[in-house]
Protein backbone atom coordinates (compact mmCIF):
# COMPACT_ATOMS: atom_id res chain seq x y z
CA UNK A 1 0.00 0.00 0.00
CA UNK A 2 1.22 3.53 -0.91
CA UNK A 3 1.39 6.29 1.80
CA UNK A 4 -2.08 7.61 0.57
CA UNK A 5 -3.85 4.75 0.60
CA UNK A 6 -2.99 4.36 4.14
CA UNK A 7 -4.28 7.74 4.82
CA UNK A 8 -7.37 6.58 3.26
CA UNK A 9 -7.48 3.48 5.57
CA UNK A 10 -6.51 5.55 8.80
CA UNK A 11 -9.17 8.27 8.06
CA UNK A 12 -11.73 5.65 7.44
CA UNK A 13 -11.17 4.10 10.98
CA UNK A 14 -10.81 7.27 12.64
CA UNK A 15 -14.40 8.44 11.61
CA UNK A 16 -15.26 4.90 12.36
CA UNK A 17 -13.62 4.85 16.11
CA UNK A 18 -15.29 8.58 16.29
CA UNK A 19 -19.11 6.96 15.34
CA UNK A 20 -18.10 3.86 18.59
CA UNK A 21 -17.52 6.84 20.95
CA UNK A 22 -20.51 8.38 19.90
CA UNK A 23 -23.04 5.57 20.44
CA UNK A 24 -21.32 4.58 23.38
CA UNK A 25 -21.28 8.71 24.61
CA UNK A 26 -25.47 8.25 24.17
CA UNK A 27 -25.59 5.48 25.97
CA UNK A 28 -23.91 6.36 29.30
CA UNK A 29 -25.49 9.72 29.00
CA UNK A 30 -28.84 7.31 29.16
CA UNK A 31 -27.57 5.77 32.03
CA UNK A 32 -26.59 9.17 34.15
CA UNK A 33 -30.06 10.63 33.50
CA UNK A 34 -31.32 7.31 35.23
CA UNK A 35 -28.78 6.72 37.87
CA UNK A 36 -27.38 10.52 38.35
CA UNK A 37 -24.02 8.72 38.31
CA UNK A 38 -21.43 8.57 35.76
CA UNK A 39 -18.99 5.48 35.24
CA UNK A 40 -15.51 5.88 37.00
CA UNK A 41 -12.08 5.16 35.71
CA UNK A 42 -8.86 4.61 36.51
CA UNK A 43 -5.54 4.47 34.86
CA UNK A 44 -2.54 3.21 36.00
CA UNK A 45 0.67 3.96 33.85
CA UNK A 46 3.80 2.41 33.65
CA UNK A 47 7.14 2.98 32.20
CA UNK A 48 7.77 5.38 29.64
CA UNK A 49 6.95 8.49 28.21
CA UNK A 50 5.25 6.64 25.51
CA UNK A 51 3.12 4.97 27.71
CA UNK A 52 2.23 8.31 29.56
CA UNK A 53 1.49 9.47 26.23
CA UNK A 54 -1.12 6.58 25.26
CA UNK A 55 -2.35 6.83 28.60
CA UNK A 56 -3.91 10.39 27.51
CA UNK A 57 -5.28 8.61 24.43
CA UNK A 58 -7.35 6.61 26.38
CA UNK A 59 -8.22 8.87 29.10
CA UNK A 60 -9.09 11.21 26.16
CA UNK A 61 -11.36 8.42 24.65
CA UNK A 62 -12.68 7.55 28.04
CA UNK A 63 -13.79 11.20 28.94
CA UNK A 64 -15.57 11.58 25.35
CA UNK A 65 -17.90 8.63 26.21
CA UNK A 66 -18.51 9.77 28.83
CA UNK A 67 -16.35 8.05 32.37
CA UNK A 68 -15.32 10.16 35.07
CA UNK A 69 -11.72 9.69 36.12
CA UNK A 70 -10.47 9.00 39.81
CA UNK A 71 -7.29 8.17 41.43
CA UNK A 72 -8.67 5.05 43.31
CA UNK A 73 -8.57 1.80 42.04
CA UNK A 74 -11.82 1.33 43.41
CA UNK A 75 -13.26 2.47 40.23
CA UNK A 76 -15.87 1.14 37.55
CA UNK A 77 -13.14 0.40 35.07
CA UNK A 78 -9.37 0.34 36.16
CA UNK A 79 -6.75 0.03 33.36
CA UNK A 80 -3.38 -0.74 33.53
CA UNK A 81 -0.87 0.42 30.79
CA UNK A 82 2.27 -1.78 31.42
CA UNK A 83 5.75 -1.92 30.28
CA UNK A 84 8.15 -4.94 29.77
CA UNK A 85 11.65 -3.52 29.39
CA UNK A 86 12.24 -5.24 32.63
CA UNK A 87 11.61 -8.72 34.08
CA UNK A 88 10.47 -6.64 37.57
CA UNK A 89 8.50 -4.37 35.51
CA UNK A 90 6.30 -7.50 34.75
CA UNK A 91 6.42 -9.13 38.29
CA UNK A 92 4.84 -5.88 39.37
CA UNK A 93 1.79 -6.08 37.19
CA UNK A 94 1.31 -9.54 38.05
CA UNK A 95 1.46 -8.53 41.66
CA UNK A 96 -0.99 -5.88 41.45
CA UNK A 97 -3.34 -7.49 39.51
CA UNK A 98 -3.76 -10.24 42.33
CA UNK A 99 -5.48 -7.46 44.29
CA UNK A 100 -7.78 -5.97 41.44
CA UNK A 101 -8.61 -9.53 41.52
CA UNK A 102 -10.04 -8.78 45.09
CA UNK A 103 -11.55 -6.06 44.52
CA UNK A 104 -13.51 -7.25 41.50
CA UNK A 105 -15.01 -9.95 43.74
CA UNK A 106 -16.28 -7.17 45.95
CA UNK A 107 -17.50 -4.94 43.17
CA UNK A 108 -18.66 -7.31 40.18
CA UNK A 109 -19.43 -4.45 37.58
CA UNK A 110 -16.06 -3.58 37.47
CA UNK A 111 -13.82 -4.00 34.47
CA UNK A 112 -10.05 -4.66 34.26
CA UNK A 113 -8.48 -3.88 31.13
CA UNK A 114 -4.64 -4.58 30.38
CA UNK A 115 -2.43 -2.52 27.92
CA UNK A 116 1.03 -1.46 26.88
CA UNK A 117 4.11 -3.58 25.69
CA UNK A 118 3.97 -6.76 28.46
CA UNK A 119 0.39 -7.49 26.47
CA UNK A 120 2.56 -8.03 23.23
CA UNK A 121 4.38 -11.02 24.69
CA UNK A 122 2.71 -14.41 24.09
CA UNK A 123 3.90 -15.51 27.31
CA UNK A 124 2.21 -13.13 29.61
CA UNK A 125 -1.27 -13.19 27.51
CA UNK A 126 -0.96 -17.48 27.86
CA UNK A 127 -0.73 -16.64 32.04
CA UNK A 128 -3.84 -14.08 32.04
CA UNK A 129 -5.68 -16.33 30.12
CA UNK A 130 -5.16 -19.60 32.31
CA UNK A 131 -4.53 -17.65 35.72
CA UNK A 132 -6.28 -14.35 35.53
CA UNK A 133 -10.10 -15.11 34.28
CA UNK A 134 -11.24 -11.83 35.74
CA UNK A 135 -9.54 -9.33 33.09
CA UNK A 136 -11.65 -8.37 30.95
CA UNK A 137 -9.69 -6.67 28.30
CA UNK A 138 -6.53 -7.39 26.72
CA UNK A 139 -5.04 -4.99 24.09
CA UNK A 140 -1.48 -3.84 22.59
CA UNK A 141 0.21 -0.80 21.84
CA UNK A 142 -0.56 -1.16 18.24
CA UNK A 143 -4.66 -0.74 18.39
CA UNK A 144 -4.87 2.12 20.86
CA UNK A 145 -6.92 4.07 19.02
CA UNK A 146 -9.36 0.93 18.80
CA UNK A 147 -10.21 1.19 22.92
CA UNK A 148 -13.85 2.17 22.47
CA UNK A 149 -14.70 -1.10 20.05
CA UNK A 150 -12.67 -3.11 22.56
CA UNK A 151 -15.15 -1.71 25.08
CA UNK A 152 -18.22 -1.67 23.44
CA UNK A 153 -17.43 -5.34 22.40
CA UNK A 154 -17.12 -6.13 26.29
CA UNK A 155 -20.43 -4.48 27.18
CA UNK A 156 -22.24 -6.51 24.96
CA UNK A 157 -20.67 -9.86 25.83
CA UNK A 158 -19.62 -11.24 29.17
CA UNK A 159 -16.38 -12.70 27.43
CA UNK A 160 -12.61 -11.89 27.91
CA UNK A 161 -12.16 -9.40 24.72
CA UNK A 162 -8.48 -9.83 23.58
CA UNK A 163 -7.25 -7.84 20.73
CA UNK A 164 -3.38 -7.98 19.91
CA UNK A 165 -1.39 -7.08 16.89
CA UNK A 166 1.76 -8.43 16.13
CA UNK A 167 2.76 -5.20 13.86
CA UNK A 168 1.03 -2.24 11.67
CA UNK A 169 1.55 0.17 9.52
CA UNK A 170 -1.49 2.37 10.70
CA UNK A 171 -1.35 5.53 12.25
CA UNK A 172 -5.07 6.82 12.97
CA UNK A 173 -4.91 10.92 13.89
CA UNK A 174 -7.49 13.16 15.43
CA UNK A 175 -8.86 10.62 17.95
CA UNK A 176 -9.83 12.47 21.44
CA UNK A 177 -6.70 13.34 23.77
CA UNK A 178 -6.65 14.56 27.31
CA UNK A 179 -4.15 16.31 28.51
CA UNK A 180 -2.41 15.93 32.08
CA UNK A 181 -1.46 19.48 31.71
CA UNK A 182 -2.60 22.53 30.02
CA UNK A 183 0.89 24.32 28.84
CA UNK A 184 2.96 21.23 28.23
CA UNK A 185 2.30 18.06 25.91
CA UNK A 186 4.01 15.20 24.36
CA UNK A 187 3.90 14.69 20.86
CA UNK A 188 4.58 11.84 19.51
CA UNK A 189 7.13 11.76 16.04
CA UNK A 190 7.55 8.57 15.28
CA UNK A 191 6.61 4.95 16.65
CA UNK A 192 8.29 1.79 17.18
CA UNK A 193 12.43 0.67 16.57
CA UNK A 194 13.98 -0.88 14.04
CA UNK A 195 17.62 -0.72 15.89
CA UNK A 196 17.77 -4.44 17.75
CA UNK A 197 19.83 -3.72 20.11
CA UNK A 198 20.89 -7.19 21.43
CA UNK A 199 19.10 -6.64 25.04
CA UNK A 200 16.06 -4.89 24.83
CA UNK A 201 12.79 -6.46 23.77
CA UNK A 202 11.18 -2.80 22.26
CA UNK A 203 11.11 -3.37 19.13
CA UNK A 204 9.57 -6.58 19.43
CA UNK A 205 6.87 -5.34 21.25
CA UNK A 206 5.97 -1.85 19.79
CA UNK A 207 7.24 -3.16 15.56
CA UNK A 208 8.46 -1.48 12.92
CA UNK A 209 9.87 2.20 12.94
CA UNK A 210 7.37 4.34 11.47
CA UNK A 211 7.29 8.43 11.34
CA UNK A 212 4.44 10.68 11.32
CA UNK A 213 3.98 12.81 8.47
CA UNK A 214 5.42 16.25 9.07
CA UNK A 215 2.18 17.90 8.20
CA UNK A 216 0.05 15.82 11.08
CA UNK A 217 3.08 16.61 13.51
CA UNK A 218 3.27 20.54 12.79
CA UNK A 219 -0.79 20.84 12.50
CA UNK A 220 -1.30 18.86 16.33
CA UNK A 221 1.30 20.94 17.33
CA UNK A 222 -0.26 24.34 15.96
CA UNK A 223 -3.67 23.34 17.64
CA UNK A 224 -1.30 22.81 20.88
CA UNK A 225 0.18 26.13 20.19
CA UNK A 226 -3.58 27.87 20.06
CA UNK A 227 -5.00 25.89 23.24
CA UNK A 228 -2.03 27.38 25.56
CA UNK A 229 0.73 25.19 25.47
CA UNK A 230 4.46 26.41 25.64
CA UNK A 231 6.27 23.52 25.69
CA UNK A 232 6.81 20.29 23.62
CA UNK A 233 8.52 17.13 23.89
CA UNK A 234 8.63 15.03 20.68
CA UNK A 235 8.42 11.17 21.54
CA UNK A 236 10.25 8.41 19.21
CA UNK A 237 12.54 5.66 20.83
CA UNK A 238 15.07 7.19 18.14
CA UNK A 239 14.06 10.67 17.24
CA UNK A 240 17.01 10.73 15.55
CA UNK A 241 16.16 8.44 12.59
CA UNK A 242 12.69 10.15 12.40
CA UNK A 243 11.45 10.99 8.67
CA UNK A 244 13.47 8.00 7.05
CA UNK A 245 10.55 6.07 5.82
CA UNK A 246 8.19 8.99 4.77
CA UNK A 247 7.37 9.15 1.12
CA UNK A 248 9.33 12.22 1.15
CA UNK A 249 11.99 11.35 3.16
CA UNK A 250 12.84 14.50 6.10
CA UNK A 251 15.30 14.59 8.62
CA UNK A 252 14.87 15.18 12.53
CA UNK A 253 16.57 18.40 12.36
CA UNK A 254 14.37 19.36 9.13
CA UNK A 255 10.92 18.82 11.20
CA UNK A 256 12.62 20.94 14.00
CA UNK A 257 13.39 23.93 11.74
CA UNK A 258 10.04 23.53 11.07
CA UNK A 259 8.52 23.18 14.70
CA UNK A 260 10.85 26.14 15.57
CA UNK A 261 8.36 28.24 13.44
CA UNK A 262 4.96 27.85 15.13
CA UNK A 263 4.43 30.89 17.11
CA UNK A 264 3.10 30.34 20.89
CA UNK A 265 6.05 27.44 21.14
CA UNK A 266 8.61 28.56 23.46
CA UNK A 267 10.64 25.58 24.63
CA UNK A 268 11.05 21.98 22.79
CA UNK A 269 12.35 19.28 24.24
CA UNK A 270 12.61 15.33 22.41
CA UNK A 271 13.76 11.44 23.36
CA UNK A 272 15.21 9.68 22.49
CA UNK A 273 18.34 10.32 20.89
CA UNK A 274 20.40 7.63 19.71
CA UNK A 275 24.20 8.08 19.28
CA UNK A 276 24.77 6.45 15.72
CA UNK A 277 21.83 8.44 14.74
CA UNK A 278 22.38 11.85 15.71
CA UNK A 279 23.24 14.20 12.40
CA UNK A 280 25.99 17.70 12.31
CA UNK A 281 22.64 19.10 10.98
CA UNK A 282 21.14 18.20 14.41
CA UNK A 283 23.86 19.77 16.35
CA UNK A 284 23.66 22.79 14.18
CA UNK A 285 20.08 23.12 14.27
CA UNK A 286 20.34 23.16 18.22
CA UNK A 287 23.18 25.36 18.43
CA UNK A 288 21.25 28.21 16.50
CA UNK A 289 17.58 27.29 18.04
CA UNK A 290 16.54 29.88 19.87
CA UNK A 291 13.68 27.04 21.40
CA UNK A 292 15.30 23.83 21.96
CA UNK A 293 16.35 23.34 25.44
CA UNK A 294 19.17 22.57 26.36
CA UNK A 295 19.43 19.09 27.49
CA UNK A 296 20.32 16.21 25.72
CA UNK A 297 19.27 12.51 26.87
CA UNK A 298 22.05 10.52 25.72
CA UNK A 299 22.08 6.92 25.98
CA UNK A 300 25.81 5.35 26.02
CA UNK A 301 24.55 2.08 27.85
CA UNK A 302 28.03 1.22 27.93
CA UNK A 303 32.03 2.54 27.98
CA UNK A 304 32.96 -0.71 26.24
CA UNK A 305 33.67 -0.63 22.80
CA UNK A 306 33.01 -4.49 23.20
CA UNK A 307 30.24 -4.43 24.93
CA UNK A 308 28.86 -2.19 22.64
CA UNK A 309 29.31 -4.01 19.56
CA UNK A 310 27.69 -7.16 21.43
CA UNK A 311 25.17 -4.65 22.30
CA UNK A 312 24.54 -3.98 18.61
CA UNK A 313 24.78 -0.30 19.52
CA UNK A 314 26.70 0.50 16.51
CA UNK A 315 28.84 3.01 17.95
CA UNK A 316 32.17 2.86 19.74
CA UNK A 317 33.30 4.69 23.06
CA UNK A 318 35.51 6.96 20.84
CA UNK A 319 32.87 8.08 18.65
CA UNK A 320 30.09 8.67 21.37
CA UNK A 321 33.06 10.49 23.37
CA UNK A 322 33.86 12.73 20.03
CA UNK A 323 30.07 12.99 19.61
CA UNK A 324 29.78 14.91 23.11
CA UNK A 325 32.75 16.79 22.36
CA UNK A 326 31.19 18.26 18.86
CA UNK A 327 28.01 18.85 21.16
CA UNK A 328 29.51 20.68 24.10
CA UNK A 329 31.80 22.73 21.46
CA UNK A 330 28.56 23.93 19.46
CA UNK A 331 26.53 24.46 23.04
CA UNK A 332 28.25 25.13 25.65
CA UNK A 333 26.06 25.27 28.33
CA UNK A 334 23.92 22.21 27.36
CA UNK A 335 23.11 19.37 30.12
CA UNK A 336 24.10 15.66 29.42
CA UNK A 337 21.69 13.08 30.85
CA UNK A 338 22.49 8.89 30.28
CA UNK A 339 20.98 5.46 30.20
CA UNK A 340 23.37 2.86 31.34
CA UNK A 341 22.91 -1.00 31.78
CA UNK A 342 25.62 -3.00 34.00
CA UNK A 343 26.00 -7.08 33.87
CA UNK A 344 25.46 -6.98 30.24
CA UNK A 345 26.32 -10.43 29.40
CA UNK A 346 30.00 -10.85 29.02
CA UNK A 347 30.84 -7.76 31.04
CA UNK A 348 34.20 -8.38 32.41
CA UNK A 349 35.63 -6.16 35.09
CA UNK A 350 37.46 -4.32 31.95
CA UNK A 351 34.60 -3.45 30.49
CA UNK A 352 32.75 -1.87 33.14
CA UNK A 353 35.60 0.31 34.39
CA UNK A 354 35.56 1.80 30.43
CA UNK A 355 31.95 2.42 31.32
CA UNK A 356 32.89 4.11 34.64
CA UNK A 357 35.88 6.41 33.19
CA UNK A 358 33.26 7.76 30.25
CA UNK A 359 31.17 8.66 33.07
CA UNK A 360 34.24 10.45 34.70
CA UNK A 361 34.98 11.90 31.03
CA UNK A 362 31.07 13.06 30.26
CA UNK A 363 30.25 14.53 33.53
CA UNK A 364 26.61 13.73 33.12
CA UNK A 365 24.20 15.63 34.66
CA UNK A 366 22.43 12.76 35.89
CA UNK A 367 22.02 8.63 34.71
CA UNK A 368 19.21 6.34 34.96
CA UNK A 369 21.49 2.91 35.80
CA UNK A 370 20.10 -0.42 35.34
CA UNK A 371 21.13 -3.87 36.37
CA UNK A 372 20.87 -5.96 32.89
CA UNK A 373 17.89 -7.90 32.86
CA UNK A 374 17.10 -11.04 30.91
CA UNK A 375 14.42 -10.50 28.40
CA UNK A 376 13.42 -13.43 26.34
CA UNK A 377 13.90 -13.62 22.68
CA UNK A 378 16.29 -11.03 22.70
CA UNK A 379 19.49 -11.78 21.01
CA UNK A 380 21.25 -11.54 24.54
CA UNK A 381 19.56 -13.63 26.48
CA UNK A 382 20.87 -16.87 24.57
CA UNK A 383 24.28 -15.50 24.96
CA UNK A 384 26.36 -17.10 27.16
CA UNK A 385 28.05 -15.63 30.24
CA UNK A 386 25.60 -14.15 31.99
CA UNK A 387 27.17 -11.80 34.60
CA UNK A 388 26.25 -13.45 38.18
CA UNK A 389 23.50 -11.68 40.16
CA UNK A 390 25.65 -10.55 42.41
CA UNK A 391 28.78 -9.18 40.46
CA UNK A 392 26.32 -7.10 38.54
CA UNK A 393 25.10 -5.56 42.17
CA UNK A 394 28.59 -5.16 43.39
CA UNK A 395 28.88 -3.09 40.00
CA UNK A 396 25.69 -1.21 40.23
CA UNK A 397 26.58 0.18 43.55
CA UNK A 398 29.98 1.46 42.15
CA UNK A 399 28.44 2.74 39.23
CA UNK A 400 25.63 4.80 40.77
CA UNK A 401 28.73 6.42 43.35
CA UNK A 402 30.47 7.53 40.37
CA UNK A 403 26.78 8.99 38.97
CA UNK A 404 26.35 10.67 41.84
CA UNK A 405 29.62 12.31 42.22
CA UNK A 406 29.31 13.40 38.95
CA UNK A 407 26.01 14.85 38.77
CA UNK A 408 26.99 16.49 41.73
CA UNK A 409 30.05 18.52 40.21
CA UNK A 410 28.08 20.06 37.58
CA UNK A 411 25.20 20.58 39.67
CA UNK A 412 24.90 24.13 40.78
CA UNK A 413 26.72 25.73 37.94
CA UNK A 414 23.95 28.09 37.24
CA UNK A 415 23.78 29.45 40.79
CA UNK A 416 23.46 33.28 40.73
CA UNK A 417 22.34 33.79 37.39
CA UNK A 418 18.76 34.50 36.45
CA UNK A 419 17.40 31.86 34.33
CA UNK A 420 13.95 31.14 32.39
CA UNK A 421 11.83 28.99 33.94
CA UNK A 422 8.50 27.62 33.42
CA UNK A 423 6.08 27.24 36.05
CA UNK A 424 4.68 24.22 36.58
CA UNK A 425 2.73 23.72 39.88
CA UNK A 426 2.93 24.75 43.67
CA UNK A 427 5.02 23.28 45.29
CA UNK A 428 4.32 19.62 47.07
CA UNK A 429 5.46 20.52 50.11
CA UNK A 430 5.44 24.06 51.01
CA UNK A 431 2.06 25.62 49.51
CA UNK A 432 3.66 29.02 49.71
CA UNK A 433 6.30 28.32 46.70
CA UNK A 434 5.64 27.28 43.08
CA UNK A 435 8.18 24.63 41.26
CA UNK A 436 8.92 25.32 38.02
CA UNK A 437 11.73 23.40 35.38
CA UNK A 438 14.92 25.36 33.35
CA UNK A 439 15.81 24.55 30.06
CA UNK A 440 18.27 22.09 31.74
CA UNK A 441 15.52 19.78 33.03
CA UNK A 442 16.47 21.00 36.60
CA UNK A 443 13.76 22.01 39.13
CA UNK A 444 13.85 25.54 41.20
CA UNK A 445 11.52 26.69 43.86
CA UNK A 446 10.49 30.01 44.64
CA UNK A 447 7.78 32.01 46.10
CA UNK A 448 5.45 33.23 43.63
CA UNK A 449 1.10 33.26 42.90
CA UNK A 450 -0.34 30.27 41.37
CA UNK A 451 -1.47 32.75 38.73
CA UNK A 452 2.26 31.69 37.25
CA UNK A 453 1.43 28.44 36.66
CA UNK A 454 1.73 27.89 32.80
CA UNK A 455 4.07 31.23 32.23
CA UNK A 456 7.94 31.13 30.91
CA UNK A 457 9.20 33.46 33.52
CA UNK A 458 12.97 34.99 35.07
CA UNK A 459 14.20 32.94 38.13
CA UNK A 460 17.29 34.23 39.96
CA UNK A 461 18.46 31.34 41.07
CA UNK A 462 19.66 32.21 44.50
CA UNK A 463 21.37 28.72 45.92
CA UNK A 464 22.06 25.34 44.74
CA UNK A 465 20.52 22.25 46.76
CA UNK A 466 22.42 19.80 44.43
CA UNK A 467 19.90 18.87 42.05
CA UNK A 468 17.23 21.55 42.70
CA UNK A 469 17.81 25.43 42.78
CA UNK A 470 16.12 27.72 45.33
CA UNK A 471 15.30 31.27 43.76
CA UNK A 472 13.17 34.27 43.48
CA UNK A 473 10.99 35.93 40.81
CA UNK A 474 13.58 38.29 38.79
CA UNK A 475 12.34 42.19 39.41
CA UNK A 476 12.96 42.66 35.68
CA UNK A 477 11.03 39.75 34.66
CA UNK A 478 9.30 39.08 31.14
CA UNK A 479 6.36 36.59 30.92
CA UNK A 480 5.19 35.31 28.63
CA UNK A 481 2.82 31.77 27.91
N1 LIG B 1 17.90 -4.70 30.90
C1 LIG B 1 18.23 -3.56 31.55
N2 LIG B 1 18.00 -2.34 31.04
C2 LIG B 1 17.42 -2.27 29.82
N3 LIG B 1 17.07 -1.20 29.07
C3 LIG B 1 16.50 -1.66 27.94
N4 LIG B 1 16.47 -3.00 27.94
C4 LIG B 1 17.04 -3.40 29.11
C5 LIG B 1 17.32 -4.67 29.68
N5 LIG B 1 17.01 -5.81 29.05
C6 LIG B 1 17.34 0.18 29.46
C7 LIG B 1 18.24 0.86 28.45
C8 LIG B 1 17.31 1.82 27.78
C9 LIG B 1 16.34 2.13 28.89
C10 LIG B 1 15.05 2.72 28.45
O1 LIG B 1 16.13 0.89 29.51
O2 LIG B 1 19.24 1.56 29.15
O3 LIG B 1 17.96 2.99 27.29
FE1 LIG C 1 15.59 -0.60 22.66
FE2 LIG C 1 17.81 0.09 21.32
FE3 LIG C 1 15.38 0.62 20.25
FE4 LIG C 1 16.21 2.00 22.41
S1 LIG C 1 17.17 2.02 20.36
S2 LIG C 1 14.18 1.06 22.10
S3 LIG C 1 17.40 0.46 23.53
S4 LIG C 1 16.27 -1.39 20.63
Amino acid sequence: MGNSDNANVNDLEAAKQLDIINQLRIRFDQEFEKTGKRRTYHIETFGCQMNSRDSEKISGILKQIGYEETDSEKADLVLYNTCTVRENANNRVFGRLGYLGKLKKSNPGMLIALCGCMMQEDIVVDKLKKSYRFVDIIFGTHNIFKFAELLQTRLESDRMVIDLWKDTDMIVENLPNDRKYPFKAGVNIMFGCNNYCSYCIVPYVRGRERSRNPQDILEEIRTLAADGVVEIMLLGQNVNSYGKNLETPMTFAGLLIEIEKIEGIERIRFMTSHPKDLSDELIEVMAKSKKICKHLHLPVQSGSSRLLKLMNRRYTKESYLELVRKIRAAVPDISLTTDIIVGFPGETEEDFLETMEVVKQVGYDSAFTFIYSKRTGTPAAAMENQVPEAAAMERFDRLLKEVQQSSARSAGKDVHTVQKVLVEEVNTQDPSLLTGRLSNNLLVHFPGDMGLIGKIIDVSLEESKGFYYMGKISPAATITG
